[in-house]
């Protein structure tokens, strides 16, 4: 049957827009070296960029259009009921509330889940509720590069098998650990050195800050709060945004905010940024917030234009510091290997650079199996079939010999879930499954 003629157009568009073609690979971004080779200036950064804009760059307005377009096609059908959340959580926001909860649950209820692997435990909201959704665990392992997190996570999650005799009975083993996911291998090398043979059931990456992180100023993430221009999850580590901002080769701090900020109006505020250096250099995120209002006219965005330009920037940061896009696919590799067959590998992500390294991965990693130059196939066997009957979150897969990605076209909250906890709004949830 011939498709109907809005509905094609409609589905080029995204395509064109979102999903990048084999022969047009989407952008990579290198790991920041500080090499003088790399330098680029604002004038030959905007004539590459404006000539592949004229050709190929949507603008933003349809970059706006398409993610629309999008979102209706991949929101969730699970509606949260509003009395049940705020019994909960509270009205006021100051709890970190599990995002995508009931979706993640989904993903693993057709598995026998006798081992889990949550590589970002924040306040343990999806480890409590996997731990109780599935008696049949016998291993667990949460990870956390913040040692607050880590506090909380090991509290809620002792409290639960307390309460919960099915499994303090069947003596769960517990394993929670200071230690960043990409790590994932070693860690369960040390606890278990059968466990990479057989491999793990289950694991979850939930990535991003958690509520913690952003409502304490001192930890320097939020746009809103005055407070020390830190941005580090793991406090032990070295390099905080202070030091990016007044240290780093102004090249660098330009590229932070264009390729990780995603930030248009980036030469300009690296400028100023360098030239605060002068007169002492940026010690608050209140600086580097006024430097940005300061710098920000109202034509762009309005009066509150600032807030996006500020959010853009922090975000720039908080990837630089944290080193997120590179220990990102790595990680997704190495929690890959480390499934056992059958086991589901699910990841949620909060913004576009990071779900394109997700989504990217995930296909690599099913071509990868089907030979150099291979192209996972979009599934309509009569698998597919079986799986659908089974799992309606299911839509679309895409199969390879070695993996089938359950998820072609991401997940994302549904309406009520971005009403009720607008901090959900930009998640993506991609699922693989080994095979
Ligand atoms: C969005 S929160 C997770 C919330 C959690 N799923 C819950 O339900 O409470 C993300 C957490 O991941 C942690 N994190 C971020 N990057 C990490 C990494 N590379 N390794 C380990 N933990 C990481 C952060 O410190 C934060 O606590």
């Amino acid at each position: 049957m011939a498709m109907p003629a809005a509905t094609a157009s409609a589905k080029s568009l995204i395509k064109k827009l979102l999903f990048h073609s084999p022969s047009a690979p989407p952008p990579t971004i290198s790991p920041l070296r500080f090499s003088s080779a790399s330098t680029i200036t604002k004038a030959t950064y905007g004539s590459i960029t404006s000539k592949s804009r004229s050709r190929s760059e949507p603008t933003k307005k349809q970059k706006q259009k398409a993610d629309q377009l999008l979102k209706r096609r991949t929101r969730s059908e699970r509606e949260i009921d509003e009395d049940d959340f705020s019994k909960l959580y509270g009205n006021d926001n100051s709890a970190h509330v599990p995002v995508m909860l009931g979706e993640v649950l989904d993903v693993f209820a057709s598995i026998s889940l006798k081992s889990f692997v949550d590589c970002t435990l924040g306040a343990a909201g999806h480890s409590v509720a996997m731990i109780k959704a599935h008696p049949e665990m016998e291993f667990y392992v949460g990870l956390d590069v913040d040692p607050v997190a880590h506090q909380i996570a090991q509290a809620q999650i002792n409290n639960t098998l307390q309460i919960d005799s099915d499994h303090s009975t069947k003596k769960l083993r517990v394993h929670t650990h200071l230690k960043n996911f990409k790590n994932i291998q070693d860690v369960l090398r040390e606890i278990d050195e059968d466990i990479l043979n057989t491999g793990v059931h289950g694991i979850l990456m939930d990535l991003g800050m958690s509520s913690m992180q952003v409502n304490n100023a001192e930890r320097g993430f939020s746009v809103l709060c005055d407070g020390p221009l830190d941005m580090r999850m793991n406090p032990q580590a070295n390099l905080k945004a202070e030091d990016i901002l007044n240290f780093w080769p102004d090249t660098e701090v330009g590229r932070i905010l264009r390729d990780y900020g995603e930030e248009s109006n980036w030469f300009s505020l690296q400028k100023k940024i360098v030239n605060a250096r002068l007169t002492g250099g940026l010690h608050s995120t209140r600086e580097l917030v006024d430097l940005i209002r300061r710098s920000t006219s109202w034509t762009r965005g309005g009066r509150q234009g600032w807030i996006k330009t500020a959010t853009r920037v922090f975000q720039g940061l908080r990837i630089a510091v944290n080193d997120e896009l590179n220990t990102l696919k790595d990680s997704i590799h190495s929690s890959f290997d480390s499934l056992s067959s059958g086991g589901r590998l699910a990841v949620i992500s909060f913004h576009s650079l990071e779900d394109r390294i997700v989504k990217q991965t995930f296909l690599d990693i099913v071509n990868c199996g089907d030979g150099e130059g291979g192209e996972g196939r979009l599934s309509n066997s009569t698998k597919f079939d079986s799986y659908k009957e089974k799992e309606i979150w299911i839509k679309q897969m895409v199969q390879g010999s070695n993996a089938v990605v359950l998820t072609k076209r991401p997940v994302t909250p549904s309406e009520s879930e971005e009403r009720l906890n607008p901090r959900s709004r930009s998640a993506k949830l991609r699922v693989i499954e080994k095979i």
